[in-house]
């Protein structure tokens, strides 16, 4: 009985490790986590057409995992884009106002000095600096003054350039899908070895595509080379300017204007029939650089117009495949307009306008969008519609709604004309709004790199594992499980065996 102890405990011993080290390697982070005091982070997101502030939140012991920042609360501010209030003093800075007390009341006291507050504008702010660089510099002055104004810890109010837009971006999606890396024995890293997801971002006044690429980048503007957890990540990122929706949609009222002439009545294939809405050449349509190239030689920018709806989804797509140019290509291949595009690689997150449109679209026709065919017969369906049966069957006002057919459109055109998405890859494509409770969009990406909670370099006690040693350790216990049980079951036998003998 004594020697059976004495054979049995290293083998129990072994049995338990083996468990043990099998559930530290395959866990998800999600089990170890713990949570003690917070740390709070705030990021104002300054669009084109409106300013956003997001606040992220982590336990202050841990801070450099996947999926261990979350998001705490948001706010959307109201009234336009921060580039919206040029000429008008202070009325940047006045926007934001409500939304940084709202942060005030949700950030505990005692966290708000240690709080990072960042602002970061985009292409509206972009467009702005092209026009009136003065301008543009008074603005982000003026806010940053605000935001010094509040007692958190203030980092930075800048313009970011379409690259890190869209860099950071790619590191929400794949941050907030813990594809970077899996908590393993204790203060170690372990590469879970998934592929990465490409992001595609639609805002404004610009649209980015950014994805992991082993190919040749032949353009160095569009290359981004990160490195996160040790591991390093080469991206093809691009931002197109003008691209964005709102600016898209007055190029193309422009392109219209342009090719009908100036007159009190221009007509729209892509609005409802019957519809129509006026419109001031000025304000609406040529006061931006993006309309630059249309401009008639003479025109009266006071002049009203008023737009006319035909409803004719033929004539809509081919008025939206002019914004593009598909022509010359100075490299082995692009997507359009003369830019340099590798082959496509893995699954895609849309958010921002792509997801909102491809909400519209199933909303208005329950067509799933998985296939080119599918898309172009449920925009086509889109374009055919009234108004009011748009409004009843999505519960939004005119204002929303009369653009659905030509915004759709154009996302049609972007997608598979553009960047090429084809029967193959169009279902990779998955359209959301948030991913693990957080919006996705640049902000997390921005304010974890900002904040240092990504690590960029591989440090001793984290040391990234390649998926390679990440199987072998896993191998490695299941092979020790399986010897463990083995003993056992040999001590088992022998046991019986001198037994049965007695
Ligand atoms: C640019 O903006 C400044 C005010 O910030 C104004 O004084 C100046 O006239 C503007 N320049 C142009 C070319 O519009
Ligand atoms: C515009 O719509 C109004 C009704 O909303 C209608 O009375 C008017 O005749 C329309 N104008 C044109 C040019 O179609
Ligand atoms: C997180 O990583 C940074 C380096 O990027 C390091 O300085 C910091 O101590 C790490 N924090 C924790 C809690 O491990």
């Amino acid at each position: 009985m004594v020697l059976r102890c004495a054979q049995t405990i290293p083998a129990v011993v072994l049995l338990i490790l083996a468990i043990v080290g099998i559930l530290l390697v395959v866990l998800p982070t999600e089990e170890m986590k713990q949570h003690p005091q917070n740390m709070y982070g705030i990021v104002l997101d300054a669009g084109s057409s409106h300013t956003s502030m997001y606040i992220y939140k982590w336990p202050a012991d841990k801070q450099n995992g996947t999926g261990i920042v979350t998001q705490h609360d948001e706010c959307h501010a109201k009234g336009g884009g921060i580039s919206s209030y040029a000429g008008i003093r202070g009325g940047a800075a006045k926007s934001l106002e409500a939304c940084l007390e709202q942060a005030v009341k949700v950030i505990p006291k005692s966290r708000h000095h240690q709080t990072p507050l960042c602002l970061g504008a985009t292409a509206g702010m972009r467009l702005l600096n092209i026009v009136n660089a003065t301008e543009s510099q008074q603005i982000l002055k003026e806010v940053e003054k605000k935001l010094r104004s509040y007692p958190f810890k203030f980092k930075e109010a800048i313009i970011l350039s379409g690259q890190a837009e869209g860099a950071y971006g790619w590191v929400t999606v794949n941050y907030l899908l813990e594809h970077f890396v899996k908590y393993g024995f204790v203060g170690q890293w372990l590469n879970p070895g998934r592929e990465t997801v490409g992001a595609l971002d639609l805002g404004g006044a610009s649209t980015q595509i950014t994805f992991e690429t082993s190919e040749k980048v032949e353009n160095e503007s569009n290359m981004m080379e990160l490195k996160l957890y040790g591991q390093i990540y080469r991206l093809y990122t691009q931002s197109f300017l003008c691209y964005g929706q709102d600016q898209f949609l007055r190029k193309l009222l422009a392109h219209l204007i342009e090719t009908q002439g100036v007159k009190p009545q221009v007509f729209h294939p892509c609005y409802p029939r019957q519809f129509n809405t006026s419109i001031k050449l000025g304000q609406d349509v040529f006061d931006s650089v993006c309309t630059k190239n249309y401009r008639p030689a003479q025109f009266d920018p006071h002049m009203t117009v008023t737009v006319v709806g035909t409803g004719d989804y033929r004539s809509c797509l081919d008025s939206v495949r002019k914004m593009f140019s598909f022509g010359s290509c100075p490299y082995s291949k692009c997507s359009f307009d003369g830019v340099f595009q590798p082959s496509l690689r893995g699954s895609f997150m849309a958010f921002s306008a792509f997801y909102f449109t491809h909400s519209y679209i199933t909303r208005l026709t329950n067509i799933p969008i998985t296939s080119p065919n599918q898309t172009e017969e449920a925009i086509q369906l889109i374009c055919n519609m009234t108004m009011s049966e748009m409004m009843e069957k999505t519960k939004q006002s005119e204002k929303y709604v009369k653009n659905v057919c030509a915004v759709s459109s154009f996302v049609q055109v972007l997608l598979t004309q553009g960047y090429h998405f084809d029967e193959a890859s169009l279902p990779s494509i998955s359209f959301q709004k948030k991913a693990g409770g957080a919006s996705v969009g640049w902000a997390l990406g921005y304010m974890l790199n900002l904040s240092n909670l990504v690590p960029a370099e591989s440090l001793g006690l984290m040391k990234a594992l390649p998926s390679g040693p990440w199987a072998g350790i896993l191998f490695l216990f299941v092979a020790l499980l399986f010897i463990a049980l083995g003993y056992l079951l040999m001590i088992y036998r022998n046991t019986k065996a001198r037994e049965d003998m007695v």
